[in-house]
């Protein structure tokens, strides 16, 4: 049985899509270790409550990053976490954290990246004209929005788009891309070269 560490700042809709892949068995033999919000108001952390999951507020406001970075860490490895997985957790984790879990952390985005990184991405991409936008699930590694790809889904800009509907097309496939996602990460059969993560190949550079 594998754990799951889910970090996040809000709503929380990706936590529970992730939550109900696993109770639908479309993510097998996976739990969910903890949730932890920086945020206490979060959203999020209340429906964590609610479906009986371990759930943590580590507040981050005021705080060194590396020190709320090291009491986060912490408890994810008390609760013996495998895949952390960031579900709108709106800060940037320090070096230390990173290095804490080699190919172990994952993001979801809603921009095909590397178009649009940072905040609002969907407002970027509305705002910026392109025919087509979408989301990115990827490793994280010590810059923002930049390590390697393990899903990206595609979705077109309507001429009858705003921003908002836009993002609600978006946030449809995030929900999916992180199921998948994690899916492969766990499965093992994948490596990572480069920037690039391929699977099935005989080669055990950088396996993950
Ligand atoms: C999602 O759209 C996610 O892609 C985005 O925050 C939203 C969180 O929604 N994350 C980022 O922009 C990270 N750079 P949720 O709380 O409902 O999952």
């Amino acid at each position: 049985m594998k754990s799951l560490g889910i970090l996040l700042s809000g709503r929380g809709s990706n936590f529970v899509a992730i939550a109900d892949s696993i109770d639908s068995g479309r993510i097998p033999e996976t739990k969910i270790g903890v949730v932890i919000s920086n945020k206490a108001d979060a959203a999020g952390i209340a429906t964590a409550r609610q479906r009986g999951l371990n759930a943590l507020v580590i507040p981050s406001k005021g705080r060194p990053r590396e020190e709320h970075d090291r009491e986060v860490v912490a408890a994810l490895k008390q609760h013996g976490v495998d895949l952390v997985c960031l579900a709108g957790y709106m800060r940037l984790l320090s070096p230390w954290f990173v290095q804490q879990f080699p190919h172990r952390i994952l993001n979801i985005h809603p921009s095909l990246l590397p178009a649009f990184p940072g905040l609002e991405a969907q407002e970027q991409a509305f705002a910026y004209g392109v025919k087509v936008s979408g989301c990115t699930v990827h490793f994280v590694d010590e810059e923002l929005d930049h390590g390697a790809i393990v899903v990206q889904k595609t979705v077109p800009v309507l001429d009858g788009d705003d921003e908002h509907t836009l993002a609600g097309r978006i946030l449809e496939q995030e929900h999916v891309a992180y199921t998948e996602a994690i899916n492969i990460v766990l499965g093992g059969k994948s490596t990572v070269i480069g920037r690039r993560l391929v699977t099935n190949v005989t080669s055990m550079r950088g396996t993950i």
